[in-house]
């Protein structure tokens, strides 16, 4: 693999290199299931710590602790706050910025062994967890119960809520349940000094002063590490259906979202959208040898999902849409899921466009909030700059540019396809790709987070006092600056 390079950011030499007697320390709060310590030939241990799910960014961490408690994790960033050891909270490792794995030698703290389910309460839904619980984990459990995750993403199977809260995960249903930033009630968090600050509240209403947790969700780990989570779930739809439509133009995708919105209304659970470049590429990875469920031949493609507590009221309103948007001419073709394996079958060909787009080659990712009337210009614009500068297409270094993302949201993906990662394509692409979304008012990272990345992006949408005063505060936080450093703020 080659990796992304970073060689404007330096290791700064305020922070103390791994020495024996920091590995004792560590030695006397884990077991030694719970630390993996270099000893120079189990590279192969480390390495999936430190390099991330896209195999873009890959730090050299020589310590990597696991532990299974809270107290374990403030004992140790106490020491590491006072012996000025930099460290990197990392949760599932499916972060898309290079926010969960180390620049240099900082210490990897995993939540991967903290993977309680603390308390659920059946009445009002609010669970309260560990950190390092898998989403999806977690969900198998609501569901036993008639509950469900207020959030859904393709990396389910691996990220934890700890790291879902520390990124603000958008995901695949956020315009119908909303950000965690309305879902999150509570959290327990080990501040970089090491004291626990305990806010595990369970109420859905508390205008007791400022609202702290609010500041660590979507921190990326740079103001603390979050161990425990409390999040209000909502009951689990009894029936949902999915359909997905063919288009033939990025106006109708935009026709048939305001359709949505008017005829199904609340039981509107997701729209997303994809267009044919990434469909072709998730069926030759994921759909070899089987059909896909439509065809290959339109330009744009939408994913409705409607879900509710009546079958027959559900239907009647889906069935209701459907005829308008044939009647109008909106869509061309469309399919409706007739069971369960269907629907997956359906969302696969959304929710496995970042695994296709892996196994194609590497991936410069770009996850934009830009205005829906502007919103795919973006991937064109890219095509067309990558083909003038001769080196998109055919057995050239760049070999595919596609858009998908959630339409409901005004959140959309811009994949670019590498052989390789090169200074020469990614010059191309940045600052471009940030210019053009500061020009509509856009966002730089709409929901994967700022990260290594886009480090020093913030101010494409941010303004200069809000970012000093963010400097603020992390200033206050986090003082030796030892929380997750080189990422999110510089
Ligand atoms: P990691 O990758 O381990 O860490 C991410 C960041 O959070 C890092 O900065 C890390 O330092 C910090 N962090 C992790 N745990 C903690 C903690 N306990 N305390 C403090 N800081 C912590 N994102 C979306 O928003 N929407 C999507 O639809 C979506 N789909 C995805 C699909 C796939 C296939 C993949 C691979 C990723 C997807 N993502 C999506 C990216 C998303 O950010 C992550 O999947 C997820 O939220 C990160 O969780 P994680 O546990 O893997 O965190
Ligand atoms: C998605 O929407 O599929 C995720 O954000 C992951 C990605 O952008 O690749
Ligand atoms: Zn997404």
């Amino acid at each position: 693999y080659t990796y992304d390079t970073y060689p404007h950011l330096k290791r700064n030499p305020n922070f103390k290199e791994l020495s024996p007697s920091d590995i004792k320390f560590f030695q006397s709060i884990l077991s030694s299931n719970e630390i993996i310590i270099d000893n120079g030939n189990n590279q192969d241990d480390l390495l999936p710590y430190n390099i991330d799910w896209m195999k873009k960014y890959r730090g050299k961490s020589r310590l990597v602790a696991k532990p299974k408690t809270t107290e374990q994790i403030a004992k140790l960033v106490k020491y590491c706050n006072e012996n000025k050891l930099a460290i990197v909270p990392q949760g599932g490792n499916t972060g898309l910025v290079g926010g969960g794995v180390p620049l240099f030698d900082e210490i990897i703290i995993s939540t991967n062994n903290l993977n309680k389910i603390r308390d659920f309460d059946h009445i009002s839904g609010t669970l309260v967890c560990d950190a390092g619980c898998i989403l999806e984990v977690l969900d198998n459990y609501l569901a036993e119960r008639g509950y469900m995750v207020p959030l859904d993403l393709g990396a389910k199977g691996s990220c934890h809520i700890g790291g879902n809260v520390a990124t603000n995960a958008g995901g695949l249903r956020l315009l119908r349940y909303g950000s965690l930033h309305g879902n999150v009630l509570g959290l327990e968090v080990v501040l970089p000094d090491g004291t626990i600050l305990e806010n595990l509240s369970t109420l859905r209403k508390d205008n007791t002063g400022y609202d702290l947790k609010q500041l660590f969700i979507g921190s990326e780990g740079t103001l603390g590490i979050i161990t425990g989570v409390s999040i209000l779930t909502p009951r689990r739809p009894k029936s949902v259906n999915v359909a997905v439509f063919c288009l033939n133009s990025f106006q109708n995708v935009q026709e048939a979202f305001n359709i949505s919105k008017g005829e199904l209304a609340e039981i509107l659970s997701a729209f997303e959208f994809w267009d044919i470049n990434a469909l072709r590429m998730v069926k030759h990875h994921l759909f070899q040898g089987t059909n896909l469920p439509l065809e290959d031949k339109y330009p744009f493609y939408v994913l409705v999902e409607t879900s509710g507590s009546n079958k027959e009221h559900n239907e009647e309103k889906l069935h209701n849409f459907m005829e308008i948007l044939m009647t109008k001419g909106v869509v061309e073709d469309g399919v409706v899921a007739q069971d369960n394996t269907q629907i997956q079958n359906l969302w696969l060909m959304r929710e496995g466009i970042p695994e296709a787009g892996s196994k194609s080659g590497s991936v410069y990712k770009y996850d934009l909030s830009i205005p829906l009337p502007v919103f795919y210009n973006i991937v064109e614009d890219m095509g067309n700059r990558l083909k003038d500068a001769g080196i998109f297409g055919k057995d050239k270094p760049v070999t595919d540019v596609f858009g998908y993302g959630h339409v409901g949201d005004g959140n959309i993906h811009l994949n670019i396809v590498a052989k390789s990662y090169s200074p020469e394509i990614t010059k191309l692409i940045e600052p471009y790709v940030y210019e053009w979304t500061a020009k509509y008012k856009g966002s730089v990272s709409a929901e994967h987070g700022l990260g290594l990345m886009k480090a020093d992006c913030i101010g494409y949408s941010k303004s200069q006092k809000m970012i000093s005063i963010m400097k603020q505060i992390k200033q206050t936080i986090d003082p030796n600056g030892i929380m997750n450093p080189y990422k999110f703020i510089l």
